[in-house]
Parts: structure tokens; sequence; C-alpha cells
């Protein structure tokens, strides 16, 4: 065969040693053969192409980002709550969260508490001039404590330390629920905020004694009135002061060791 073959290349076979019609056979044979073998089922289990993967992973990167934006899907200030510093490790005392100064200590935990003010007197303290009086530089937040204890704990039957009566005149009291620390933050933070700034700290100890003042009232449970604040809450509360860089403990309020 291998003569033969050699031969066709270089010229025309003369001979005839290829039997044509079994060459054609075995083509059609093997051709057919190739045929059954690269048929494509298509049964929709083909493999996906892999810039539709690509695609779909941008499309991701982006809708990812959009959302991460509006602060759903990416944001971690739930998780991690501000100023939290863990702990040593397991073995060791947990150190507990990082000891902070007095004043600012006293007006976070403060700040949170205002939330129970802020719907009246406005997040930024100012009121709104016609239904509630601005904390910005009331004579009332500043000054001697217990007259704004005493406000805090009772509520207040006007007019307001300008004179001058709000809205429905009398604000609800704000005592129900609120333990001595605080009322120590809020009267902190009003005193050290909005542009107050007292630059003292009113400790959970000046507190407690102004949920004792406040109960021991000839008449408890009414709101206090400018007469009332002239005639007996015209003082500081008793207690020791706190120098307002002392560091303690935030989450305590308690001096850090
Ligand atoms: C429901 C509304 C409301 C809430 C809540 C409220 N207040 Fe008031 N507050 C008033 C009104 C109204 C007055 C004025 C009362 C008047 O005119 O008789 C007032 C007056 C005061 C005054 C006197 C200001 C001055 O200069 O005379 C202080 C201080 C005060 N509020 C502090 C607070 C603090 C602190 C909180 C949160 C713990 C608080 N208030 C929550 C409505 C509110």
């Amino acid at each position: 065969m291998s003569a033969p073959s050699h031969q066709s290349k270089s010229r025309p076979d003369l001979n005839e040693t290829i039997n044509v019609s079994q060459a054609h056979g075995k083509l059609a044979r093997e051709s057919a053969a190739t045929l059954r073998e690269k048929r494509l089922a298509e049964h929709g289990d083909e493999p996906v192409s892999l810039w539709v993967i690509l695609a779909c992973g941008i499309v991701l990167l982006i809708a990812g980002g959009v959302l991460g934006n509006a602060g759903t899907l990416f944001a971690y200030g739930s998780t991690f709550r501000k100023d939290y510093v863990r702990g040593k490790a397991p073995g060791g005392e947990d150190a507990g969260p990082v000891p902070k100064a007095a004043l600012a200590a006293f007006s976070n935990r403060g700040q949170k508490i205002y939330s129970k003010c802020n719907g009246c007197h406005g997040a930024d303290g100012k009121g709104d001039g016609a239904n509630y009086p601005s904390l910005a530089g009331s004579e009332w937040v500043m000054g001697d404590t217990e007259k704004l204890a005493m406000i805090i704990l009772n509520g207040l039957q006007g007019p307001t330390s300008t004179g001058k009566t709000y809205g429905a005149g009398v604000m609800p009291a704000q005592g129900a629920g609120m333990s001595a620390d605080d009322l120590a933050g809020v009267m902190t933070f009003v005193r050290n905020s909005f542009g107050n700034s007292s630059g003292d700290v009113v400790t959970i100890e000046m507190a407690a004694e102004a949920l004792e003042i406040s109960a021991s009232r000839a008449n408890p449970g009414t709101p206090v009135n400018a007469e009332e604040i002239a005639a007996e809450h015209m003082k500081m509360l008793p207690g020791e002061a706190l120098d307002p860089t002392t560091l303690v403990n935030p989450a305590t309020l308690a001096p850090a060791e």
C-alpha cells in the first residue's frame, strides 16, 4: 500500500492500484462516524459561557456598591459600637471600655437621654421660639443645678426664666424611670452643649440628692414654677465636685482604676 500511495502524490495512478469506489466507501463511513461523535445534543445543561459569569459579577459589584451607599448592605455602625474597645484576650481580665474624661463621658451618656427632650427643645437645643423655649443660654440650665434638676424631674409650669410662657404653658415631667446616672448625664450634657459651657460635671451623687429633694417637695407630682424655684431651688446640689478631667469608665461612669 505504501508504494501506490506514495506514487499517487507525485503523479497520476496510471496502474489504477487504488480502488476508487472502495476509497469513497471508506471516506463515507469515516465521515458518518465523525458526525455521530461530534453531534451536540441541546438539552439545556450546557455550561454557561464565561462572559455571562463575568457580567453577573460586575452587576453584583455595582449593585452592592449602590446598596452599601444607601447604608443598608455594608453598614457596620450597628455591629461596631462607637468607642468600644475589645478587652484583653481570654485569660487576662477584661479591661472593658477605654477610660474617658468625666465631662465627655457624662455628656455622652446625657446625649442619649436627651432623646427624651429633643422632640420639643430640638436637636440643637434652640427650641422653636413659639411652643418650646431654647435651652441655649438659658439661665435655668446654667448656674445653680438644683432648679434644673427640679424642672427635668417634675416639669415646669410657665413662665420660664425669661418671663415668657411657651405654647401650652407647661412642660411635662421627665423624671419617670430616670436613674441618678441618667439625670447626671443629661444635666451635664445640656449644661455643656448648644453653646452652653458650664465646664462642670453633675455627679451621680448630686443627681441622687436631686431625686430625694424632688420626692420630698411640698407638692410632689406637680410641675415646679417660677415662685417655687426662686424660693427653694436656687442652689447647687450638694455633693463633692468632680474634676472634669478625671478618667471614668464610660459605661458605668465610675472612676477608672
Ligand atoms: C413635651 C415637650 C417637652 C419635653 C419632652 C421637654 N420639655 Fe422642657 N420645656 C417644654 C416647655 C413647653 C417649656 C416651657 C414651659 C412654659 O412655658 O411654661 C420647657 C421648659 C424647659 C426649661 C426651662 C427653660 C428656661 O429657660 O426657663 C428647661 C431647662 C427644660 N425645659 C429642659 C428640658 C429637658 C432637659 C428635657 C428632657 C429631659 C425637657 N425639657 C423635655 C417642653 C418640653
